[in-house]
């Protein structure tokens, strides 16, 4: 049975987008077929950062409107074979509404392992839609109160739309700044205050953003590899400890 996992946060450029497209290229090195929505209208990213915005002529809003068929719409990952992405519209006024985008994911995830849903930040009508159809929520967060209480805010709306399988990304975790900041005693802090479990904890890692801003992930994803492998893990179910040492 497919599973459809959103990927949200309050606060933006926390690293949904990464997240996003890494957990996605982490699940089809496990050999599942994996579908990326991007529901970030008028400021989409998945399509750079898995290396297709060359080729990309159609998206989601096509699709509905009836310009395209779902085929011409759906593009391969070349770096990445049974990783497809759909795009968000290119204008904010494109922007697909929930009720039919439910029914759009609801019509199509049978052909697919995965859907991941790459949200816009906040909890407008965007992350509605996105969050509309999921199965399960990842919330990512940065080690910031502000972002923190982004993350709470997004926590909150999930629960209030009947999505209850939640869980923490700790995203951009860098221990000495952590640490020197003092702005939480220790991350189990961080984690209680936004009340969820965590799932994987993400380093500030420059080699992450350097290939995902240049469409590269697919291609050399060994350098976040081994988070992202962790985090498949822990999305199934298996109790594995963190790869990043505190
Ligand atoms: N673990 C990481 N290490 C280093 N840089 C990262 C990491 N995760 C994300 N970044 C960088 O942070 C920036 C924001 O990431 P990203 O676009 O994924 O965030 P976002 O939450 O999707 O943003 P938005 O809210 O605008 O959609 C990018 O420059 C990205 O390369
Ligand atoms: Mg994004």
């Amino acid at each position: 049975m497919s599973q459809v996992i959103v990927v949200a946060s309050g606060k933006g450029g926390t690293g949904k987008t990464t997240v996003s497209t890494s957990l996605a290229l982490a699940l089809v090195r496990k050999q599942n077929k994996v579908l990326v929505i991007d529901c970030d209208s008028g400021m989409r990213g998945t399509d750079m950062m898995l290396g297709i915005t060359d080729r990309l002529v159609y998206d989601v809003s096509d699709v509905i409107s009836g310009t395209c068929n779902l085929e011409d719409a759906l593009y391969e990952c070349s770096g990445a074979r049974g990783l497809y992405t759909l795009a968000a519209p290119i204008s904010a006024e494109d922007e697909i509404s929930p009720q039919v985008m439910k029914q759009f994911i609801n019509e199509h995830k049978d052909n697919y392992d995965y859907v991941i849903v790459d949200a816009p930040a906040g909890v407008g009508s965007g992350f509605e839609s996105a969050a509309i159809a999921a199965d399960r929520a990842l919330i990512v967060v940065n080690t910031e109160p502000i972002s923190i209480r982004g993350g709470v805010n997004i926590k909150d709306k999930l629960t209030q739309m009947g999505i209850n399988d939640i869980r923490l990304v700790i995203n951009r975790f860098d221990k000495d700044r952590f640490l020197s900041t003092k702005l939480y005693a220790d991350l189990d802090e961080v984690i209680d205050t936004v009340g969820v479990r965590l799932i994987g904890l993400i380093p500030e890692d420059v080699r992450i953003s350097a290939l995902s801003q240049r469409g590269l992930l697919a291609t050399n994803w060994a350098s976040s590899s081994v988070v992202f492998d962790s985090l498949v893990q822990r999305l199934l179910g298996n109790d594995i400890g963190l790869t990043v040492k505190l």
